[in-house]
């Protein structure tokens, strides 16, 4: 799926005219989740790996002092221009546009002056709204992009930080970081566990042998997501202040350890309340183990962890829906596949599931068409291998 670099040069000069200017090219990729999944914000260990498909950029500078933009994915929207001697506000469309200006402004208000102006083109191969993160890659491209173009030798963890603080205040979701540090910080053949309270992280090999990894996109699409996120979110924050109130000491859900929570569980009178915190403790628990269980090359044990994490999401944080359980209960019941369950936020969007390498191609027809049948919809797959993290090409 790799896009070379003629193909970018020539793509960047059928849009920009400055055919002389030195071009600069950059990668940021998608991320999926292995596990860990609504614990990054509850201050938990999530265990994600890079894409080997992503977004690309090819960068010219300007001197003068706009920064010009172009999406090849949404080629509709023409050329958007910036002027650097303008304050940035958000706009009301387009969301790609959106990503960019938050990015810049971040640097600005951090007092990162931009001395000139900029070209950008940018094009991938992400299915957008899918919830592989199309958004935190182009976040994290743009970062990249201003860091090395600039040589502001920003360090990469603060750049992660800084993309997660402009979903949050600039774009208005309130994600956590699992993101932008997956994108930033992976590594070939490896899945990255990171506390996302310490932000301390290691890697496990996840070369995963005789198995595949497929994602499978349910093309429905994420509507209310952002609002529905925003929603567990605040769930899990009334939940956290209730348990200090009673219980003291907690700093965050993931904290509370698996023995504490029937104790917990009676602190707490609202049955949904109940029902997120089950899905809190436990999914934590399933991703150490879930991370042991790769260092251990226990794959048959992986996948059932990750069969109890989808359980986990669809019944007690209820983020699933009839698309994805549908095509997880089909991927559940194929021989060739060991563990299967949604991945991101959910809502919609992609699963990913462990399958016998001999038996990928039957189950993307055999499983595409009976998901077909079921639901109507046209899903795509995508055979993924865990990959580097964000860099210039
Ligand atoms: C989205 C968010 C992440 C994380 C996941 C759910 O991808 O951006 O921060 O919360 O959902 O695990």
């Amino acid at each position: 799926m790799n896009i070379s670099k003629s193909e970018l040069t020539k793509a960047y000069q059928a849009i920009y005219s400055d055919s002389n200017s030195p071009l600069r090219y950059f990668f940021a990729p998608g991320r999926v989740n292995l596990i860990g999944e609504h614990i990054d914000y509850n201050g938990g260990h999530v265990f994600p790996c890079a894409l080997d498909f992503g977004t690309y950029a090819v960068v010219a500078s300007r001197t003068d002092n706009q920064i010009c933009l172009y999406s090849n994915n949404f080629s509709q929207d023409g050329v958007y221009k910036h002027s650097l001697n303008e304050v940035i506000n958000k706009i009301s469309a387009p969301r790609w546009v959106n990503y960019c200006l938050g990015v810049i402004k971040h640097f600005i208000d951090h007092n990162y002056t931009l001395p000139h102006g900029l070209n950008i083109y940018i094009c991938g191969n992400i299915p957008t709204g899918a919830g592989v993160s199309s958004s935190a890659s182009i976040e994290i491209l743009m970062a990249l992009i201003l860091n090395s173009v600039f040589a502001f030798k920003i360090n990469e963890i603060e750049l992660v930080k800084w993309c997660k603080e402009v979903e949050n205040n600039f774009i208005g979701v309130n994600c956590g970081i699992m993101d932008q540090f997956a994108i930033m910080m992976s590594k070939p053949k490896q899945a990255l566990l990171l506390n996302c309270a310490s932000l301390d992280y290691q890697y496990a090999n996840c070369s995963l042998t005789d198995y595949t990894l497929v994602i499978a996109n349910t093309n429905k699409k994420r509507t209310l997501a952002d609002s529905k996120y925003n929603e567990r979110k605040n769930e899990c924050d009334e939940l956290l202040a209730i348990l200090q109130y009673k219980l003291g000491d907690y700093t965050s859900l993931a904290q509370i350890p698996p023995s504490l929570l029937s104790q917990s569980l009676s602190s707490v009178t609202d049955d949904t309340l109940q029902k997120r915190l089950r899905h809190v403790v436990s999914e934590e628990n399933r991703t150490l183990m879930a991370f042991e269980a790769i260092n251990a090359n226990q794959l048959l044990r992986f996948g059932k962890l990750m069969n109890q994490s989808h359980l986990s999401l669809q019944h007690d944080y209820e983020v699933t829906g009839f698309e994805l359980d549908t095509m997880v209960n089909l991927a559940w019941n194929f021989a060739g596949c060991i563990g299967s369950r949604m991945t991101g936020a959910g809502f919609g969007g992609c699963t990913i599931s462990l399958v016998e390498n001999s038996q990928v191609n039957r189950f993307i027809n055999e499983i595409g068409s009976q998901y077909h049948k079921h639901t109507g919809l046209t899903a795509e797959f995508y055979i993924t291998h865990p990959s580097s993290g964000a860099h210039e090409i």
